[in-house]
């Protein structure tokens, strides 16, 4: 076959607030021989599936700002965690027809050196579970709530978590729906919010206790009826973590996740930090990659089980061509997804 043209997402400029489609990310052509080209003890692989996830903006930042995960190079491919078949290959251990797991680039195809293939996991065949599923809640956002919840576990050796309560802001997300279906459970009574009515009614669904929309319903109002909280699972930060301190038990525990409201903003001050000391909170900054090495066999086992079951439910916002997936990312900093964003680029 002759060379095709592969379509790819390129970092093109460093946004102020939030990412301009057709500015920060552009999409650019090159050319690629899927029969000839050089795979260097590697694999050539067909993306699937690319994961959008809110930690992207993140990335999109000067390269010698620090933070957990690597900046984007200007005007190279923006990639992140996909799921890939592999088309052809020149490692023994990784066979045409199968599925990679991993963090690829935004295109169609790739071709990833026998180092890049030492970070990815093979995907076991007729599971189940939908491809687009392993990078939603069988992936890392599953796994950031599992393992999340984990870290949380070990307080149940001196008590239950049966009969706490928890806040989980930004509910109904990927990580937000899996900590809801954990926490119902383990017997807690969940708060939970966001930002529309599909999504509440998603929550009610998953059988939260108290849902309400952020935009719309006072928190403070919410917590003063029905906290105090022995946990809150923070994904936004700013005034909502703000809000939260004074509604804690004495010794509450906070799991910090996310910071939904600075991702594309200056954040807001948190002013409540003295009820620390007077209740004895307990406050985690918690990172998904950290804990991999612990949980990942556990979730492996379990979680894509539950999915392939129905017993772990959740919602996706799917596309289908690589033209939208610049708007897609906005559309997750702008709360217009509903459920896991993914773009779907082949169907096997
Ligand atoms: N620490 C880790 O290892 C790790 C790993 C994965 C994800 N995360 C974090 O976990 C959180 C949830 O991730 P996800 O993939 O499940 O995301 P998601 O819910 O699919 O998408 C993000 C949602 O955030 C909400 N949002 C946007 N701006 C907001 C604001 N100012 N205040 C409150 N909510 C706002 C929007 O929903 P609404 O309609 O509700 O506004 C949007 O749909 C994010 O903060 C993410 O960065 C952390």
């Amino acid at each position: 076959m002759a060379p095709i043209q592969n379509s790819r997402v390129i970092f093109n400029s460093i946004p102020e607030g939030y990412p301009v489609p057709g500015e920060t990310l552009i999409i650019e052509n090159e050319s690629i021989d899927l029969d000839n080209d050089p795979l260097g003890g590697g694999v050539l692989v067909q993306i699937v599936c690319i994961s959008v996830d809110p930690y992207l903006r993140s990335r999109m930042r000067e390269p010698h700002v620090p933070s957990y995960a690597p900046a984007f190079t200007l005007h190279k491919p923006i990639h992140n965690h996909a799921v890939a078949r592999v088309l052809r290959s020149e490692n023994a251990d990784v066979k045409p027809g199968q599925h990679l797991y991993g963090w690829f680039d935004f295109a169609h195809y790739q071709i990833v050196d026998a180092e890049g293939l030492k970070r990815m996991r093979i995907l076991p065949e007729g599971s189940g579970v939908p491809w687009s599923v392993y990078v939603g809640v069988g992936g890392m956002p599953g796994q950031t709530a599992y393992y999340g919840w984990k870290e949380l576990e070990p307080k149940k050796a001196r008590r239950h978590l049966s009969g706490e309560t928890i806040y989980i802001s930004t509910a109904a997300g990927p990580v937000g729906c899996t900590v809801m279906q954990l926490a119902k459970a383990a017997g807690l009574k969940v708060i939970a919010s966001a930002g529309q009515e599909t999504k509440l009614q998603f929550l009610r669904e998953l059988g939260a206790d108290v849902v309400f929309n952020y935009k719309t319903a006072d928190l403070d109002d919410v917590l003063k009826e029905h906290a105090p909280l022995d946990i809150y699972w923070d994904h936004v930060g700013g005034k909502t973590l703000d809000t939260v301190l004074p509604r804690m038990k004495v010794h509450g525990r906070i799991l910090i996740v996310g910071h939904m409201s600075s991702y594309n903003n200056a954040p807001d001050p948190v002013y409540n930090l003295d009820r620390f000391l007077a209740l004895r909170i307990k406050m985690l900054g918690f990172l998904v990659i950290d804990h991999d090495e612990k949980y990942s066999k556990e979730f492996y086992e379990v979680v894509p089980g539950k999915i392939a079951r129905g017993e772990l439910k959740y919602n996706e916002t799917v596309v289908r061509s690589l033209e939208e997936a610049p708007q897609l990312i906005l559309d997750v900093q702008q709360g217009n997804n509903f459920g896991k964003a993914v773009i779907v680029l082949a169907d096997d």
